[in-house]
């Protein structure tokens, strides 16, 4: 059957190392075994969605390497259609990852082929796009890339999600469509230019989405997620569950979110869904390993 949801955006293989405390600048700290896994923002969107039962394509590129077949496997495991994924002559990208007991993490993605995603890839995939309902990006891959998928996505009449990571400046015509932007606290500082400790978070979310998009939704951790549109702003709390590693947990949250958006559900209703997707990623290691499949969601 056609996708229903469409993800384009990155793949890497993390490469994770649990420590006590991140290093300082010119410090040496000893970790535990390097685990290799499955991650990117948007293969784990694909994965996430795909894995609770939602008909999703992935839209993105591998190197011709060991990492790429990982990432192809664990996309295909969850049901994923890989047949856009492209195998340019460059190593798969990989993400620095450290763990700290807290759960928290910290990240470089070396993106590889990520950055080999072009707009004419986005181009080739348009009959996909033209099946689908809701279309799913983040920042991993070029953002000329990203623009054009926004924009065939809103000619096609397909409803555009936009996880702003890491942080990159939109054009105001990609801002404008999103339906919603996704952002964590930290991205929605950025945004605004705000300093400091974030104020009220329903009110940030407001101050979002007076700068564009149509509607919003800020990720705040353990809190839950505030959801912002023209019709309101509400908080929807997340169930409350010890955090072994929140790798991964944004995109567990927007994968789920796009699932039941592209089933037809209102914004906050999928957001009730998705917040107890990413409430259980977080009490397993890993990004996609962690996400669980539609009888596994906790709350
Ligand atoms: O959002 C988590 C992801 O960020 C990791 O899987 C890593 O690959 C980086 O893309
Ligand atoms: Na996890």
């Amino acid at each position: 059957s056609p996708a229903r949801v469409v993800v384009i955006g990155s793949a890497n293989a993390d490469l994770v190392v649990a420590l006590n405390r991140r290093p300082g600048p010119g410090e040496t700290v000893l970790g535990a075994d390097v685990v290799v896994s499955p991650g990117g923002k948007g293969a784990n969107q694909a994965v996430a969605a795909g894995r609770l039962g939602a008909a999703v394509a992935f839209l993105g590129a591998v190197g011709d390497d060991e990492h790429g077949e990982l990432l192809l496997g664990s996309l295909r495991d969850a049901g994923v259609d890989v047949t856009h994924v492209a195998r340019p002559a460059r190593p798969t990208g990989n993400a620095y990852i450290m763990v700290t007991p807290d759960g928290e993490n910290s990240i470089i993605v070396s993106p590889g082929a990520n950055s080999a995603v072009t707009e004419a890839d986005v181009d080739a995939a348009r009959p996909v796009l033209a099946e689908a309902k809701t279309l799913v990006l983040s920042l991993e891959i070029p953002l000329s890339a990203v623009a054009r998928a926004v924009a065939v996505a809103v000619e096609l009449g397909v409803r555009p999600v936009l996880n702003l990571s890491p942080v990159a400046e939109l054009p105001a015509e990609v801002l404008a469509v999103l339906d919603p932007l996704v952002v964590n606290e930290h991205e929605a500082a950025w945004l605004l230019g705000d300093e400091g400790e974030p104020e009220d978070f329903e009110r940030l979310a407001v101050r979002l989405l007076d700068i564009g998009p149509r509607s919003v939704v800020v990720t705040i951790g353990a809190k839950g997620v505030v959801v912002a549109d023209r019709d309101g702003v509400s908080t929807v709390p997340s169930p409350q569950v010890t955090a072994v590693d929140t790798t991964g947990a944004g995109d567990a949250f927007t994968g789920a979110l796009a699932g039941r958006l592209a089933d037809g559900e209102g914004l906050t209703e999928a957001a009730r869904f998705a917040v107890r997707v990413a409430a259980t990623s977080v009490t397993r290691h890993g990004a996609q390993p962690s996400y669980p499949g539609p009888g596994e969601v906790i709350g």
